[in-house]
């Protein structure tokens, strides 16, 4: 993130920390770079990445839909006006309401198992998601098309499904498939869509090929969209995409100053911010960069450790720090994705704001929360 010092300084001066900020131009960016590597290629956000209605408005701006796994989120689509082929509705036990709302909207359905055929909304668009059952190179948590998963169908149940569509007076547009999350192996999505491609000969032509998302921000976003669109042609499909991460996670920062040091068993630099702002290192086992904003002499290895009386409560271990004192601002890089999102009230701590810089001004996109906001549901209406 290219965002310089003293902005980020100014910003922690102004809203206080823990503190997300956002650079608009890295987001802009991002897209920029999945519109230079996937040509004419369909672009639908993976909200769950960061679902602020802010970001969310600028890529709508920019001609991009988005892919929804909740009431919630297909509830913030609709509030912004997203309608029909810019929503995508997905989730392997979606509800009553979900179907409804998609309905309503007129988005296309992505299809996770076979009894959906039965429950989807009257002549539905269906992407069916075809679960490739591949040993992903990420995180256990993060891999969706291993065949231990519990995403999509297999490739032999997806001819019976895409008849079963048709018969049912649904519209069988194509398959999908999404293998996870911050996969670095560009051969992991090699074999996916070659699997994709063996199908073919069991489907015949589709109208859609949706290759998901699941980019990390290194990823050879070239090659994936040769091998993606290679697919999409063996089945005369249109391209359709789904990044979550890609778009948004280099534009995120998590500030948060020093609290104060301590040496026990290891060298402590305890830190504002922990778990309940960024889930990322203590469930996947993530490693954010981390860079201090200020100078001293005595750089040595500290653990990172967040406010929460939890033992996992650790943002990064063996950070690079030149003698650590309170008040200190260290920032918490590509934390854009999955950083806000999964952020929680755990000890009734408030959610972070937000702030996006852009054309040298900070907006709040999200207000600080307050414990009260947090405990008003509990009162007597
Ligand atoms: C179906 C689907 N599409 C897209 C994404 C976005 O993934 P990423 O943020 O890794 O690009 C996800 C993330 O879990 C997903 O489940």
């Amino acid at each position: 993130m290219s965002l310089p010092d003293a902005a980020l300084h100014a910003a922690a001066q102004t809203y206080g920390t823990p503190l997300y900020v956002y650079d608009a131009a890295e987001l802009d960016a991002a897209l920029a770079r999945v519109r230079a590597a996937f040509g004419n290629a369909r672009v639908h956000y993976a909200m769950k990445a960061n679902p602020n209605l802010t970001l969310l408005r600028r890529l709508q701006a920019a001609g991009v839909g988005f892919e929804c796994v909740s009431t919630g989120e297909l509830a913030r689509a609709a509030h912004i006006g997203a309608r029909g082929e810019h929503v995508l509705v997905n989730g392997p036990a979606k509800t009553e309401a979900e179907y409804r709302l998609g309905g309503e909207l007129g988005a296309t359905f992505i299809l996770d198992r076979e009894e959906e055929v039965g429950l989807l909304p009257p002549a539905a668009r269906v992407l069916v998601r075809v679960n490739p059952a591949l040993k992903v190179s990420t995180h256990d948590h993060l891999a969706t098309g291993s065949a231990s998963s519990k995403f999509g169908v297999t490739p032999d149940q997806t001819p019976r499904i895409l008849a079963a569509l048709r018969g049912a007076g649904h519209t069988a547009l194509g398959l999908h498939v999404h293998i996870g999350s911050a996969i670095r192996n560009a051969g992991d999505f090699t074999a996916a869509f070659a699997r994709l491609r063996d199908l073919r000969a069991h489907t015949g032509p589709l109208a859609v090929l949706d290759a998901g998302g699941g980019w990390s921000l290194d990823a050879d976003l070239h090659g994936i969209a040769r091998e993606a669109h290679a697919a999409a042609a063996a089945y005369g499909a249109q391209l359709w995409v789904e990044p979550g991460r890609y778009l948004v996670a280099g534009a995120g920062t998590l500030l948060t100053r020093v609290v104060g040091t301590k040496v026990t068993g290891r060298p402590f630099a305890l830190v504002d911010a922990g778990m309940t702002e960024l889930l990322r290192p203590m469930l996947y086992s993530a490693q954010h960069p981390v860079r201090p904003l200020w100078e001293r002499p005595g750089v040595g290895p500290w653990d990172l450790a967040g406010p929460a009386c939890e033992s996992g409560d650790i943002l990064a271990r063996n950070v690079p720090l030149p003698a650590p004192q309170s008040g200190d601002l260290l920032a918490i890089g590509e934390a854009g994705a999955y950083g806000a999102a999964m952020s929680s009230t755990y000890l009734t701590r408030a959610r972070p704001a937000e702030v996006l810089y852009a054309a040298g001004e900070w907006t709040v996109i999200r207000r600080r929360e307050t414990p009260q906001a947090i405990w008003a549901l509990e009162e007597a209406e």
